[in-house]
């Protein structure tokens, strides 16, 4: 059975009294046993929230690493660094990075290569920007991202692998994808992971939706048979709004 999973992306935003605030309320708080949670701060701030967390259920994510190992990349980090400060999952590919800070493909091929071989769990993002959709080329253009960015890793290498579908039009916009779109494009990225791999680690890959999740839609999206949960960003920035959707996550719980 895959896992389902809720991973908060806080993006930049809070400080480190911020950021202080939110876990001592988020501790407060009763997990459901069958999500994983995962919480993604700043850089800055993943020391504090490791030892804050520690002997906690919630994991730490890194929003973005860089691809060497180490050197002279000013203002860069490693993934050494990153797992010295208890952050053992990394978010790559995401559409900001794609966008602002010219990601692509090859890069996060090596970034992915990278993160593999300093055993990390890497959330892979893909999605598509609305022209791509207008034009109906919505699924020629995540299948590329997944084979240009991934699909040159081992079999064995996909249980460190989770995917995030993130369609670029959804981010922050208050725009979701209908629950219809969310799935069928989920299937399409399970069924070319079964054709370029194989239909069992297709089967075992979660994959996660992002874009503009809020708790009123959460289980709606969640409910679909090929969405293992989310990447939140806007709504994983109060305790209260981040805890609804982990709640919808929980399938065991659904009607
Ligand atoms: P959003 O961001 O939930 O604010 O749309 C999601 C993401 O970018 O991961």
């Amino acid at each position: 059975m895959r896992k389902q999973i809720v991973a908060a992306n806080w993006k930049m935003n809070y400080d480190l009294a911020e950021t202080e605030m939110f876990l001592v309320e988020l501790k407060k708080q009763v997990f459901p046993e069958n999500v994983r949670v995962m919480l993604g701060p700043s850089f800055t701030n993943l020391n504090h929230a490791f030892k804050s967390l520690r002997d906690h259920p919630v994991e730490l994510v890194a929003q973005n690493m860089h691809q060497s190992e180490e050197g002279a990349f000013t203002g860069e980090i490693s993934a050494k660094m990153l797992k010295s400060v208890g952050a053992n999952i990394v978010i790559l590919g995401h559409s900001e990075r794609r966008t602002y800070f010219n990601e692509d493909n090859a890069i996060l091929a090596e970034k992915v290569n990278t993160g593999l071989e300093n055993e990390m769990t890497i959330i892979f993002c893909v999605g598509e920007e609305l022209q791509e959709r207008e034009k109906g080329k919505q699924f020629e253009f995540v299948k590329t991202q997944l084979s240009e960015g991934l699909f040159h890793i081992s079999d064995d290498a996909w249980k460190q692998i989770i995917i995030a579908y993130e369609p670029v039009w959804a981010i922050g916009t208050g725009k979701t994808a209908t629950s219809e779109e969310v799935q069928e494009m989920h299937e399409f990225i399970r069924k070319t992971i079964a054709e370029s791999y194989s239909p069992k680690i297709a089967e075992n890959v979660s994959i996660l939706y992002g874009g503009s999740v809020k708790p009123d839609n959460a289980k709606k999206i969640f409910k679909q048979p090929d969405v293992d949960g989310g990447l939140i960003g806007g709504a994983s920035l109060k305790v209260k709004s981040f805890m609804d959707i982990v709640n919808a996550c929980d399938k065991s719980q659904s009607e």
